[in-house]
């Protein structure tokens, strides 16, 4: 079998989508590990635009099975309206070709609730989280509180578990200020969903692990980027999972050894949405245009993205952290009019010249980064799908950057459009 896991490897919003669908026309199965509906994946198939969340972008193919493993936060009712919107679209999806694993976490309204509260209450502490409840789920779990789907089938215990979790709820809620929570109510829409649901609900580990003695193709779809690692990110602005290709394992039940491609997704300068440090930002005009020409507005909150010079020093790390074997490049067109292009080498912190990504939050607001400029090459690059016909200065651009993080880009995206690639390797061979 071959197994490609796909990643983001800054802070989420790298371009996946693409990719991820131009290698599910390959793949037999594509596979969420992580996160939950705070993930947004845009896909371009045939002209139609579709807007995933929760639902893996094999859904929009034929002949490829999806499936959200047990590392994923899952929330049904957001699944059932994701569900009615794509087939809406002329998709079909059913417990065939769709499954999800027992063991994983259900994310009910109550989350959401508790997520926008904390928000509210945290003024300048706030995470600026997509309030898709991902953190309170996640804790629930770690905590062993939390109702996963396999409790779906058992009336009485599913009753025990949410007594549980409702009165934990209650305490923060109080805390808060907010109501007590109805419990029957809440029971009650648990279990009218949980029905629609349980068709879904398979050993998954079982079934990935057929797939594999098949040689069936696999392919893994992170959502989120390495920053936003719950270990490895900017902690405390992070999600709540892990998002390093390597929870494609425990997030799914596949054993080591599953991944024989990490591909990276990494844009061809930085973004960031929410809260938290950001060593390369640029809060000029450079950093307007990027956003601008770049679209970059969150696709599940819509609020604007802040926009920077490439960081080779995180990227590295990132290479590092997902054992990538090579990244894929995206947005290279969106610098096609700088005059001159930063790429961060390195950082001097507190007088010393640093080659990483610091843990501690305090180090990483104190980074000075350290610049190498390199010549823009003010011409169209959009839509070049041989490397021969890019500008030299774009070309060599993109050599620092692999110099810099130590492995190859073996695709380049020069549009949104499918197609407009320059495809060095392919991914599936
Ligand atoms: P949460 O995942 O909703 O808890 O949000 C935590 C942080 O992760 C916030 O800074 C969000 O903006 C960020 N975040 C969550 N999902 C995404 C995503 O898909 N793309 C980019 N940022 C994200």
């Amino acid at each position: 079998m071959t197994g490609v896991v796909i990643t983001g490897i800054q802070w989420g919003d790298e371009g996946k989508g693409k990719f991820v669908d131009m290698l599910a026309d390959k793949a037999d199965f594509v596979v969420r590990f992580q996160g939950g509906n705070n993930a947004g994946h845009t896909l371009v198939v045939d002209g139609k635009v579709y807007k995933l969340r929760l639902l893996p972008s094999g859904v929009v193919r034929d002949g490829v099975t999806s499936i959200i493993g047990n590392g994923v936060v899952f929330n049904p009712w957001g699944f059932f309206e994701e569900v009615q919107q794509i087939e809406s679209q002329g998709r079909d999806i059913n417990p065939n070709n769709l499954m999800i694993a027992e063991n994983t976490t259900l994310l009910l309204p109550i989350h959401m609730e508790l997520d926008a509260l904390r928000e509210e209450h945290a003024q300048e502490n706030k995470i600026g989280t997509t309030k898709s409840g991902i953190g309170p789920a996640y804790e629930d779990k770690v905590g062993r509180r939390a109702i996963r789907l396999c409790d779906l089938a058992h009336e009485d215990y599913l009753k025990q578990r949410l007594s549980l979790l409702v009165a934990h709820h209650n305490v923060q809620r109080q805390a808060l200020g907010a109501e007590k929570i109805n419990e029957e109510k809440l029971f009650a829409d648990i279990k009218a969903i949980g029905k629609k649901i349980l068709p879904y609900v398979k050993p998954v580990w079982k079934i990935l692990d057929q797939a594999k003695k098949e040689s069936k193709n696999i392919l893994f779809e992170g959502a989120q980027g390495t920053y936003l690692d719950i270990d490895h990110g900017t902690y405390p602005y992070v999600t709540s999972s892990n998002t390093v290709a390597g929870n494609a394992s425990a997030g799914t039940g596949m054993g080591s050894g599953f991944a024989h491609k990490v591909l990276g997704i990494v844009k061809a300068y930085t973004t960031r949405v929410g809260e938290g440090p950001f060593v390369t930002e640029l809060t000029n005009n450079i950093g307007e245009h990027l956003a601008e020409k770049g679209h970059e507005f969150g696709t599940v909150t819509n609020r604007p993205r802040r926009c920077g010079w490439f960081d080779s020093v995180m990227v590295a790390q990132s290479v590092a952290l997902n054992g990538c074997t090579s990244v894929v490049l995206t947005k290279i067109d969106v610098l096609d009019e700088m005059e001159e292009l930063k790429i961060c080498t390195g950082y001097k912190l507190n007088g010393e010249v640093i080659n990483y990504v610091p843990a501690s939050i305090k180090d990483q607001e104190n980074i000075i980064p350290i610049y190498e400029t390199l010549p823009g090459w003010k011409s169209t690059t959009y839509g070049i799908t041989t490397e021969e016909k890019l500008p030299i200065q774009a070309r060599n651009y993109i050599k620092r950057i692999e110099e810099l993080i130590g492995v190859k880009a073996s695709l380049i995206s020069t549009s949104p459009e499918r197609n407009d690639t320059i495809i060095r390797e392919k991914p599936f061979s």
